[in-house]
C-alpha cells in the first residue's frame, strides 16, 4: 500500500507543479505575444495628411516610367509588389543598366518608419521619394525637366490641382503624393496575427516553439520587436562586406557597418536578404546568426554565438514564415496623358 500511496501523491504533486509551470509559461507567452499586436490605424503626419486624391495620384507616380530620365523605369521596377515590394536581385539594376551598391528594401509598412534607407540618411518619406528620381544610378531624372514633362500631361495637371489646390505640380507635391501612397502599403493579417488574436490553430507547434526561441535563446526580438518586427534602429550584425552603413552618415565609430533593422513581414517573399543581398535563404540567415557573423569592434553586443540545434533552427524558420500574409492583388493604374 505504502509505495502506491506515495506514488499517487508524487503523480498528483507533479501534475499540480506541471500545471502551475505551464500556466506560468502561458502567462509568459501571453506577455510576449502582447508586444506584437497590430496597430489599428495607419499614422499620417500632420504636414501631409491623408486624402484619397493624394493617394491615387501617388500610386500613379509610383508606377509611371515617365518619372525616369529614359522613361523606362518606375519605382515598382525595383519595389515590385510581386516580390513583397522588392526585386529579387542581390543588388538592383538602375539607369543606365548599372548595378546599385545595395539590395532593394521593401516599402511595406513604412508609415511607421522613422529614418529611411539602409543607413537612415533620409528623415521622411516625402524627402526620400525625390532621392531615387534624381539618383544617377536609379532613375537619373532632372527634377525641373520632370516637372515640365508632367505639366504637359493634362491629366496630371488636373490631378495635382485636386490633390494640392492652388499649388499644382511641384517637387514637394510629387514627394507628398508618393509618400501618401507608400503609407497605404501595409501587409495584411498573417497567420501569426490570427494566433496573436487567439486562434490557437492558426500556426503549428513548430512555429510556436520558434516564436519562443525568437524571444529567448535566439535573441532575435532584441532588435526585431513590435508588430512589424523592427526597432527601426541601426546595428552591426557582422556581414563581411566593406559597406560602412550608418557610419558614413554620422561618423561615429560604434556605428561602423550598422544598418537599419528591416521589418520581417512577408519576409519569405523577399529573398535575397540583407543590405547587400548576400544571404539567399532564411536557413542561411539563421546560420549567420547562429555562428556565421564576423567579429569586430563595432559588432552589436546582442550578437553572440547561439548554439542552436538543428531542430531549433527549423522551428525558427517555421515561425518566421508565419509572418507572411496573402496580400490583396495590386492593380496597375491606368496612367493619364
Ligand atoms: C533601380 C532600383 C530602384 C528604383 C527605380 C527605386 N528604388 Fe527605392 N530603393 C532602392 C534601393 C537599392 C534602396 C536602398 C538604398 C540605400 O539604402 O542606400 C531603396 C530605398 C528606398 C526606400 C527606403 C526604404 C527603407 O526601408 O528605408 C524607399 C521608401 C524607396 N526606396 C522608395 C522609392 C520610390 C518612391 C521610388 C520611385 C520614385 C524608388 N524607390 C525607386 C532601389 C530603387
Ligand atoms: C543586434 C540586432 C539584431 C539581432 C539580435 C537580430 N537581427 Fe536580424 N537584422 C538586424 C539588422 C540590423 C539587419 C539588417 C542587416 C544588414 O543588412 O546589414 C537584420 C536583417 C535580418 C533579416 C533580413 C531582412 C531583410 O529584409 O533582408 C532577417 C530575415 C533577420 N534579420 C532575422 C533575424 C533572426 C531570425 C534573428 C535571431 C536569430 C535576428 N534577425 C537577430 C538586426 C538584428
Amino acid at each position: 500500500m505504502k509505495p502506491k500511496i506515495s506514488r499517487t501523491m508524487i503523480i498528483f504533486v507533479t501534475v499540480i507543479a506541471a500545471s502551475m509551470l505551464s500556466s506560468l509559461a502561458n502567462a509568459d507567452s501571453a506577455l510576449m505575444r502582447d508586444g506584437f499586436k497590430r496597430p489599428t490605424d495607419i499614422p499620417f503626419p500632420e504636414e501631409n495628411g491623408y486624402t484619397d486624391a493624394k493617394a491615387v495620384l501617388g500610386k500613379m507616380l509610383f508606377f509611371d516610367p515617365r518619372l525616369s530620365r529614359e522613361n523606362n523605369i518606375t519605382c515598382a521596377s525595383c519595389h515590385n509588389p510581386s516580390f513583397a515590394w522588392e526585386d529579387a536581385q542581390t543588388t538592383s539594376v538602375g539607369t543606365p543598366m548599372s548595378r546599385l551598391g545595395r539590395h532593394t528594401p521593401t516599402v511595406l509598412n513604412l508609415a511607421w518608419g522613422e529614418l529611411f534607407f539602409w543607413d537612415g540618411r533620409s528623415e521622411s518619406l516625402e524627402e526620400q521619394a525625390l532621392g531615387p528620381i534624381q539618383a544617377g544610378g536609379e532613375m537619373a531624372q532632372d527634377l525641373d525637366l520632370l516637372i515640365a514633362e508632367l505639366k504637359a500631361v493634362s491629366g496630371y495637371v488636373d490631378m495635382f490641382e485636386a490633390a494640392f489646390p492652388r499649388e499644382g505640380i511641384t517637387a514637394e507635391n510629387i514627394g507628398k503624393a508618393i509618400a501618401t501612397y507608400e503609407r497605404t502599403i501595409v501587409s495584411a493579417k498573417a497567420p501569426f496575427d490570427h494566433w496573436i488574436e487567439g486562434d490557437e490553430n492558426a500556426i503549428n507547434a513548430a512555429a510556436k516553439r520558434g516564436f519562443e526561441l525568437f524571444n529567448t535563446k535566439a535573441k532575435c526580438a532584441s532588435c526585431h520587436d513590435g508588430w512589424n518586427f523592427t526597432d527601426w534602429s541601426f546595428h552591426d550584425i557582422g556581414l563581411g562586406d566593406a559597406d560602412e552603413g550608418r557610419y558614413e552618415v554620422l561618423d561615429i565609430d560604434v556605428l561602423k557597418h550598422s544598418f537599419k533593422t528591416p521589418g520581417l513581414r512577408n519576409i519569405n517573399e523577399r529573398a535575397p536578404y540583407m543590405h547587400n543581398g548576400s544571404l539567399a535563404t532564411l536557413e542561411e540567415v539563421v546560420e549567420h546568426y547562429d555562428s556565421g557573423f564576423v567579429k569586430r569592434a563595432s559588432l552589436s553586443s546582442e550578437m553572440q554565438e547561439l548554439n542552436l540545434t538543428k531542430g531549433e533552427k527549423h522551428d525558427l524558420v517555421a515561425f518566421i514564415k508565419t509572418l507572411s500574409s496573402n496580400d490583396p492583388q495590386v492593380s496597375l493604374p491606368k496612367l493619364p496623358n
